[in-house]
């Protein structure tokens, strides 16, 4: 026997055959240079794909790790897509790099909802755990945590230029927030039911919220300030009410008798708008505008409403007027009694149907934008994997959407039951419900896609031109991969088949059904009649009865055993060539769904719906090991050609890698986000593809990179523990001094990078401690020796870093923590550290280092210890001192960046001012062409008469 044997490393390389993940929302991107409406962002389980809809291609990938997206949306400026996870992360993409620089960590599950504020600046999320947060975008770190409501968010809008918020949630409440005292001064309720979305029409004056019931409702916001300072005379701001003239303030509040709340705004009832679908809204937008409200349930209709400009409204409301005066006029003449008519203004007069739109699958996100000239572009998330666009001339009277593309081609609208290898290693066959598809294994293309039975195995027959596949119906199916045709389809069995393999010799095949026998097939070319070409075609052979359905069959390798596993939870062997019985392998609890045999036909593996995994002699049929192997279903195994380590995949989405000689489990390969139905092992063993019911068929890769069995243990703990922590513990983040219950509560939350950049912080300060111990001694030794002694030696990790100096080394360490972590990696940090972290502090600002920087911890820290620090005498100079130079400092800031935005204004001016000299050129050049028209016109005119 050699050493401990060497595994190598399966690494996952590529995620495809997901078209739209339904979990997150469907946009509208812009991609440098491509026009408006014709490229989509879409959730790929943990990727996000952009999709350019014309020629159906994937153009960009923003990568994430391991938690599937939850929740997208671009930023008003069109560079960048918020991104929110399953795991309550953040982060922002660059759509021109394709990388993400920034991460919000603070919600405790998946983000729901994302919305930019109209600068880009802002962002506020909302998620599964009730919370919405407050961040800043430019800053890169949180604001504020709003607690309030009482499940998961559902949408969240920010008022324009009012710095208030909207929120609402499937607690059935709609929450306003005012964002300059951080708390819910509304709650809209009347709804009984979760508000499953919002948008606001009529610049923000209109609210319409959308519930489990046919109803739209309308709610009627105005904004009482503005109205109050217009009628006073005198612009009153509302902010800051509790800093500046607290008592005039509140006199002033007195004598209007007003609630505190209704000095805001108030919000009330208009009306409310019919659906034609019965069920709950399940995504409701608008354009950038709000000129279009689109909304659909579960159902396959998206209903348009067109919202009325009020001078239109107005126009059509004189008109009916004017019918229903002339209508009384009539009625008086007739000699009627009747009173002056009145029109009552309804909000079905403001609000308007234009269209249905119906599409080939339920719908499940939606968006739209208005592009040039009033066409509206629609693009639908559907329920099978597909991703539609539609277009709709807003300006006619009856518009009809019309289908403008269709992503279909890289995905199967259902599960792929089952998957093949080619013999070449290339060829990758994957088959679901409806279609069958064979891609090319190097560029991940779709080669052939063919319409099939519901496919439950398959194979390529030797030679790679055909295919075969075994359906649910009982069917055989042979398609030829040249021209992409069905060739035959063989009424092989009455019950589902479940299986099929091919025999060693090549030369047929092998079926098992639910119809409780087992048949084998010859392959044979007979002559077409028509071409009179050969063609493949599969002749039966035998039939072998069973007394129960027949759930896997396998030939061994050496083609003298038939391995048949049965619902009575037994695998049965027979003799290839008589059909006899041979011998029964016992002892799973529940059905085996699938076995193989090595490649030497001495080990048969046996994996079960018990979860287990079972090693058994081929010769004697005993039971070597049995291993839990899964926390669910096994439903796949094989054996990588040429060894005695084989692949299973469970419905617990895990596929594992064992070792049928020592029974060891080696490797753990992670990424599905639901069950994984089945995998293909090439026939070098370089490759393996899986798929799940999370759509996604995923490859993965052999490397050369060894697996220390203990090491790989080692790592999964980690992983555990980690995973733990972030899960856990309540985020430790509350500061002192601020009430714990209120509704308002810091923004990011304690994870392990942030932990992590807290250690390396007081390993810094620690360093600086003692190379300033070390200066101090050698002082001493310098004055007692009476001269100049040589400097001691710097520490390796400062000369590591280039010579810096340790006070230099620890501002280096901090500007490196993630600008969205560092105030909570400041509150890990104990205290003992934080009178050093001042004086260095001071230091810094008296060079003028890094001083945003060093004044945001500064203040947070002064904040979070003010106790400790004002009772402190040993703090009380370096305070002082840093009181005055932080001062001056930011002061030189503020004029540096006075100037420059003045500088940035005067640039702004002067440009404006070019480019209205260009328009101004543009529409006399327009008026000249116009009036040469319609000289030709009257031309014209004068020539025909
Ligand atoms: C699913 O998507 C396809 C688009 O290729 C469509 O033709 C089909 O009708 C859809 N609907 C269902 C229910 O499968
Ligand atoms: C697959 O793609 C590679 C790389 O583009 C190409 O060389 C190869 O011929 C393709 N194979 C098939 C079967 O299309
Ligand atoms: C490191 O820098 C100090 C002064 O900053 C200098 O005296 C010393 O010689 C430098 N050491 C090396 C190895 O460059």
């Amino acid at each position: 026997m050699g050493l401990t044997k060497q595994y190598l490393r399966y690494a996952a390389s590529a995620v495809f055959g997901v078209i739209g993940s339904q979990k997150a929302n469907i946009a509208f991107v812009t991609i440098q240079g491509g026009e408006k409406g014709r490229f989509v962002a879409v959730a790929a389980c943990e990727h996000v794909f952009i999709w350019d809809t014309r020629k159906a291609e994937k153009v960009l990938i923003l990568k994430g790790n391991k938690h599937e997206v939850t929740c997208l949306c671009p930023s008003p400026d069109g560079v960048h897509v918020a991104v929110g996870y399953e795991d309550g992360v953040v982060r922002i993409f660059s759509l021109v790099s394709g990388e993400s620089s920034v991460s919000f960590n603070g919600h405790k599950s998946a983000v729901t909802v994302i919305r930019y504020d109209a600068l880009g600046a802002g962002l506020v999320t909302g998620s599964r755990d009730t919370d919405v947060i407050v961040w800043d975008v430019i800053n890169e770190c949180g604001l504020y945590r709003l607690k309030g409501h009482k499940d998961a968010i559902t949408q969240a809008l920010f008022i324009k230029d009012k710095n208030l918020l909207l929120t609402c949630s499937k607690d059935s409440f709609v929450k306003w927030w005012d964002l300059d005292t951080q708390h819910c001064f509304k709650t809209i309720v009347g709804h009984r039911s979760e508000v499953w979305g919002m948008a606001l029409l009529n610049q923000e004056s209109r609210l319409i919220t959308g519930s489990a019931d046919s109803e739209l409702r309308a709610w009627d916001i105005s904004y009482l300030q503005e109205v109050h300072g217009k009628e006073a005379g005198e612009p009153k701001e509302k902010k800051g009410k509790s800093l500046l003239g607290e008592e005039g303030d509140e006199e002033d509040e007195e004598g209007l008798d007003e609630s505190p709340v209704e000095r805001i705004l108030s919000c009330n009832k208009a009306g409310s708008l019919l659906r034609e679908a019965r069920d709950r809204v399940v995504s409701m937008t608008t354009d950038a505008e709000a000129r279009i409200l689109a909304c659909h349930g579960t159902e396959a209709v998206l209903e348009v409403f067109s919202v009325l400009p009020e001078d239109e409204v107005e126009r059509v409301m004189a008109k009916k007027l004017k019918k229903a005066k002339k209508k009384a006029r009539d009625a008086q003449a007739a000699g009627e009694d009747v009173q002056d008519p009145v029109v009552e203004r309804k909000l079905a007069n403001e609000i308007v149907r234009l269209t249905n739109i119906k599409a080939s699958a339920k719908i499940r996100w939606v968006d739209c934008i208005m592009c040039a000239g009033g066409e509206l572009k629609i693009a639908m998330l559907l329920q099978n994997n597909t991703v539609e666009t539609y277009s709709l001339k807003t300006w006619n009277k009856n518009p009809t959407g019309t289908k403008t593309s269709r992503l279909t081609l890289g995905g199967h609208r259902t599960d792929a039951r089952t998957l093949a290898f080619s013999s070449d290693n290339i060829g990758i066959l994957s088959a679901s419900g409806e279609t069958v598809k064979v891609w090319n294994r190097s560029t991940l293309q779709v080669i052939r896609t063919m319409e099939c039975e519901y496919a439950l195995c398959s194979l390529f027959v030797p030679g790679d031109r055909q295919i075969i596949l075994g359906t649910k119906s009982g069917k055989l199916q042979i398609f030829d991969l040249a021209s992409g045709t069905l060739l035959q389809t063989v009424d092989a069995h009455s019950g589902a088949l479940w299986s099929l393999c091919l025999s060693p010799d090549q030369r047929g095949i092998v079926t098992g059904a639910a119809d409780k026998t087992v048949k084998t097939w010859e392959f044979e070319l007979i002559k077409d009649g028509e071409t009179a070409q050969k063609r493949l075609t599969v002749k039966h052979l035998r039939t072998l009865q069973l007394e129960e359905d027949v759930l896997c069959v396998k030939y061994s390798p050496d083609q003298r055993l038939l391995a048949v596993s049965l619902l009575d939870c037994t695998v049965k062997v027979f003799y290839t060539d008589t059909l006899k019985f041979f011998l029964s392998l016992y002892g799973h609890k529940l059905p085996v769904l699938c076995l193989d045999i090595s490649h030497d036909s001495a080990l048969i593996a046996t994996g079960s719906a018990d979860r287990n995994v079972k090693i058994w002699g081929l010769d004697f049929g005993d039971c070597h090991r049995s291993m839990f192997a899964h926390d669910d279903s096994v439903m796949f195994l094989q054996f990588v050609p040429k060894t005695h380590l084989f692949f299973t995949a469970g419905k617990d989405k895990k596929i594992k890698q064992w070792d049928a000689d020592k029974f060891e489990h080696i490797q753990t390969l992670e990424g599905h986000h639901r069950e994984v139905w089945c995998l293909a092992i090439s026939p070098n063993g370089d490759h393996i593809v899986s798929s799940s019911h999370d759509k996604s068929l995923r490859l993965w890769e052999r490397t050369r990179e060894p697996i220390i069995l203990e090491e790989e243990r080692e790592m999964e703990r980690e992983a555990e523990f980690e995973e733990s922590l972030a899960k856990g513990d309540e985020p430790v983040v509350s500061v002192p001094g601020e009430n714990k219950e209120t509704e308002a509560a810091p923004a990011a939350k304690k994870t392990i990078e942030t932990v992590k950049a807290a250690e390396r912080i007081m390993e810094a300060l620690e360093l600086y401690r003692s190379e300033s111990r070390k200066m101090e001694e050698h002082q001493i030794a310098c004055e007692s020796a009476g001269k100049q002694l040589p400097p001691p030696k710097a520490d390796p990790i400062l000369m590591a870093f280039g010579n810096v100096s340790a006070s230099r080394y620890v501002l280096d360490v901090i500007k490196k923590v993630r600008s969205s972590e560092l105030e909570v990696s400041l509150l890990v940090l104990p205290f003992p550290y934080i009178p050093d972290l001042l004086s260095l502090f001071n230091l810094y600002v008296q060079d003028g280092l890094e001083v945003e920087l060093v004044c945001r911890c500064l203040f947070f820290l002064l904040r979070i210890h003010f106790g400790q620090i004002s009772s402190n005498q040993m703090l009380l100079t370096i305070i002082d001192e840093l009181r005055t130079n932080t001062i001056s400092q930011v002061r030189g800031i503020r004029d540096v960046l006075g100037f420059n935005s003045a500088g940035l204004q005067f640039l702004q001016r002067e440009l404006e001012s070019k480019e209205d000299v260009m328009f101004f050129a543009d529409a006399t050049g327009q008026l000249e062409q116009k009036r040469r028209k319609r000289k030709k016109k009257e031309r014209a005119v004068l020539t025909i008469t």
